[in-house]
């Protein structure tokens, strides 16, 4: 366990890393924002900050919303899942809030799909483990008090969650019905919330604990007493729960024990909020009455505290395996911290939920984002195989047979959003750097024969290969005048929206304007048909597929001329043209001179390599747009709205898009780094932005365990400080930027390529990497100090050729030793 460490005198110490259980400790419960967890990794997924606040949901954030949440809300994170103990007039939690009743003692720990959150007062320890187990779509709660003191204690005991009607969006705005709809049944110690069941809906959820109770309530206004907030509710002020039932209002959830406690002595309660779907013949046991059958099943499995830590200890097992698919062992422990923990956690997350539900993504807006979901794959491909094969035929399914895409599906339907639609030309290009990232894992080629609709039409449907084909005839249907891709909407910066020339602030910036524009063309789109075109080549190639190759690398070629042509600056590579046939990104502007997409794309793409245009790319960004928090995304930023530059420039100088440090871009840089050999900058730039290193945590406000979607940079107000934790692609393209460039392990078709890009000072580090079904013990080793460069590699002792370790059968390990230095052979890779 890490010592927590104070740099600065105005750093208040907040919490620190407990590595070896995998958690982050919070130890004080007034940390700057929320800093939340996320339970579940199946179907039933729960969000939990410090103080138990949040809500659940099954599946979909909007249209299963369990319990009821209220975002940007004062007292900040009000509402989650409460404990009160009441003792005589001292009534607390042990998570500090929703009381604020102050705690002698308080620790959140925050482990890897739970949460246990302990809090202490005059001689009574309250602890909850929260966690969604494996296999069933309940969230237990497992509640222990203990009596430290050597009095006899009596206190009563409360929980509190409150139901949600379970359409999220509807749950907040259309009163005029909910107030009457709500309905519960109460059997025993277990509280039913039923409402809308009479009618289309096959699901109810409960909210049980395994003892008696003195009493309980189910009316929220009941429970609470007119005016009052979560923190003083008049039940527990007067230690007597009302039996309340609820018709119409507000349904909520509260059970009241009686506890005794001898000194010394403790107990545990286990409550269970669980949800159910039942059958249409099912659904009731009598009229009325609903079948409680399968709520009561899950009640039984998990009939006490043993049952938790069980659920608890499979979890940790699942996460051994997941995470022994890669682990580094360095000398620096926030990388393996970073690497081995939180960066793959991160990525599942991002995998679960795309940017549906955090404490920024109200979980009622975006389904899953087309650009979004393929390149969330590249980090987590390797942890769910199975479910990123399927994710990316659902992904494919959205598209048209010309190669443009959905911009957006809705998870439950796997429908194309027409809302949204497309012309995001960036879109169809994300689709091969997935399918290629799955397949170097898994081998899988399968997965290029699949037959995938078009437009989620099953009669309109071709291989997966031909989809992906597809998406390279569209950047090629599609050029502008200077032979560049049309931009469209936008491309992967969603707000550099060059055909929009909104002057009306009720319009979208997404959504409004001419799409087909046919001059406005994109610098980065461009780049990227060079990279996944090139990789769609070499795929191609593999599967026998020449002549498509052949017609793609016309195509690319052309694609290089034109950028060597049109997109070189001086000092840097241009953003775009717009739709006046102007330059964005140019040192003839006085703002947005310069933008971070290009300069590292140009080094991926290998372009600018020989003639030294790439490393002057990026020394440009090292002079320009690199700070202290990060690389921000362009320089100068925008200080007024610009009508031909849309939505980037509606944003105040140093945040977001404009002039923010954009940190899903952050990687592209380290990569190009890594590409042009210069090792110290490329991870100078990793640990500037990676969590883990982030020290004055009341600047930063958010997570230290988590990348931020932005954080704001040096002509912000605010340079440092984090928002939008969580559901970011920051997560995947700083694991594959760490891993496969800067660690240098790089899945490959026939093999692993061992290409690592570090700092000269580095001895070396070790990486265990199964892969294929076989294990890699890789001990690399840095004797003359370089940043990169293979001598020399062995594998189980024998000397091999080149850098790419070949496969050994499924089931067996190998032992690989590299040997860092000048190169003794071409490198494959
Ligand atoms: C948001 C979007 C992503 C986009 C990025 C840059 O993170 O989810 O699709 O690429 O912003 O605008
Ligand atoms: C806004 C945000 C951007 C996001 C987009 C789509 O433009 O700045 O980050 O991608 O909305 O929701």
């Amino acid at each position: 366990m890490d010592a927590p460490r104070h740099t600065s005198a105005d750093t208040r110490l907040l919490g620190h890393f407990d590595d070896k259980r995998r958690e982050y400790v919070i130890t004080d419960p007034r940390t700057p924002f929320p800093w939340i967890n996320y339970l579940g990794c199946e179907d039933f997924f729960s969000l939990i900050s410090n103080t138990a606040g949040g809500y659940s949901f099954y599946r979909d954030a909007k249209l299963r919303r369990l319990t009821r949440y209220r975002y940007n809300n004062v007292p900040a994170d009000d509402g989650g899942r409460y404990f009160y103990i009441r003792e005589g007039d001292s009534i607390w939690a042990p998570g500090w809030k929703p009381c604020r009743t102050a705690l002698d003692d308080y620790e959140c720990r925050h482990g890897l799909g739970y949460t246990q959150i302990r809090g202490q007062k005059d001689g009574l320890r309250a602890s909850v483990l929260f966690v969604v187990p494996l296999g069933a779509n309940v969230e237990l709660h497992r509640v222990r008090i203990e009596n430290l003191s050597t009095r006899e204690r009596r206190i009563r005991l409360f929980s509190l969650i409150e139901w949600c009607l379970w359409n999220a969006s509807d749950d907040s705005t259309n009163f005029q019905r909910n107030f009457s709809t709500g309905e519960v049944e109460v059997e025993g110690s277990v509280v039913y919330h039923k409402t809308e069941f009479r009618e289309r809906r096959d699901h109810y959820a409960w909210y049980s604990v395994n003892d008696d109770v003195r009493g309980f309530d189910t009316d929220r206004d009941k429970f609470l007493g007119p005016y009052n907030g979560f923190d003083r509710p008049a039940v527990v002020v007067d230690g007597e729960p009302r039996n309340s039932v609820a018709h119409g209002w507000s349904p909520i959830a509260s059970h009241c024990i009686d506890v005794a406690l001898g000194p010394g002595e403790s107990k545990e309660f286990v409550f269970q909020l669980g949800y159910a779907v039942l059958p249409e013949k099912h659904k009731w046991s009598a009229p009325g009455v609903i079948n409680k059958a399968p709520a009561k099943e899950l009640i039984a499995r998990y009939a006490d505290g043993a049952a938790v830590e069980a659920a608890v200890e499979a979890l940790r097992g699942h996460w051994d395996e997941l995470l022994s698919r890669f682990a580094v062992r360095s000398a620096d422990h926030r990388l393996d911290r970073m690497v081995n923990i939180w960066n793959p956690y991160q990525c599942m997350v991002t995998f679960n939920l795309s940017r549906s539900a955090s404490y920024f993504e109200a979980g009622i807006g975006r389904g899953m984002g087309f650009r979004d979901s393929n390149q969330d794959l590249l980090g987590s491909v390797h942890l769910a195989p199975a479910r990123a094969r399927q994710r990316i035929l659902d992904l494919a399914a959205t598209q048209f047979e010309d190669g443009s895409v959905f911009h957006q599906y809705q998870p439950l339907t796997k429908r194309g959003n027409a809302k949204i639609g497309g012309n995001f030309n960036d879109d169809p290009l994300w689709m091969i750097l997935s399918t290629i990232a799955y397949i170097k894992e898994t081998g899988d080629f399968t997965i290029l024969d699949e037959p995938v609709p078009f437009e989620n039409d099953i009669s309109r449907s071709a291989s997966l290969l031909a989809h992906l084909q597809a998406s390279i005839e569209h950047v090629v249907n599609n050029l502008g005048p200077h032979d560049l891709p049309l931009i469209g909407r936008a491309d992967w910066n969603d707000c550099l929206n060059l055909n929009c020339f909104s002057i009306n602030p009720d319009e979208s910036f997404q959504t409004t304007g001419n799409p087909d524009g046919r001059v406005a063309e994109s610098v980065l789109i461009a780049m990227m048909f060079v990279v996944y075109g090139r990789e769609f080549i070499r795929l191609c190639r593999r599967v026998d597929r020449h002549e498509m190759a052949g017609h793609a690398q016309t195509h690319v070629d052309r694609m290089i001329a034109a950028i060597e042509t049109h997109c070189w600056d001086g000092n840097w590579y241009l953003r775009a043209y717009d739709a006046d046939g102007n330059r964005v990104g140019t040192h003839r502007s006085e703002e947005g001179r310069i933008f971070i997409e290009p300069q590292g794309f140009a080094a991926m793409a290998g372009i600018g390599l020989e003639d030294g245009r790439a490393e002057r790319a990026l020394d440009s960004v090292a002079e320009l747009l690199a700070c202290d928090y990060g690389i921000v995304l362009n320089y100068p930023a925008y200080t007024s709205y610009h009508l031909e530059y849309g939505e980037i420039s509606s944003y105040p100088p140093g945040y977001k898009e404009n002039g923010g440090i954009f940190c899903h871009n952050n990687p592209w840089i380290m990569i190009g780094e890594a590409i042009v050999g210069r090792g110290d900058r490329a991870f100078d730039y990793y640990r500037r932005l990676a969590p883990a290193w982030q020290e004055n945590l009341d600047l930063r406000k958010l997570e230290p365990y988590a990348y931020a979607q932005m954080v704001a940079g040096k002509e912000a107000v605010t340079p440092g400080e984090a928002k939008n934790s969580w559901l970011t692609g920051t997560a995947a393209w700083n694991y594959h930027a760490i891993t496969e460039f800067i660690l240098g392990i790089r899945p490959d078709y026939d093999g692993l390529v061992i290409d690592p890009c570090i700092p000269s000072d580095w001895d070396g580090y070790d990486v265990t990497r199964r892969f294929r079904g076989a294990t890699f013990e890789i001990h690399i080793r840095n004797p003359h100090g370089v940043c990169k460069g293979v001598a020399s590699i062995s594998v189980d002792g024998a000397a091999i050729a080149g850098n790419r370790v070949p496969l050994p059968e499924p089931g067996s390990a190998c032992r690989v030793d590299v040997v860092l230095g000048p190169a003794a052979e071409a490198r494959t890779a």
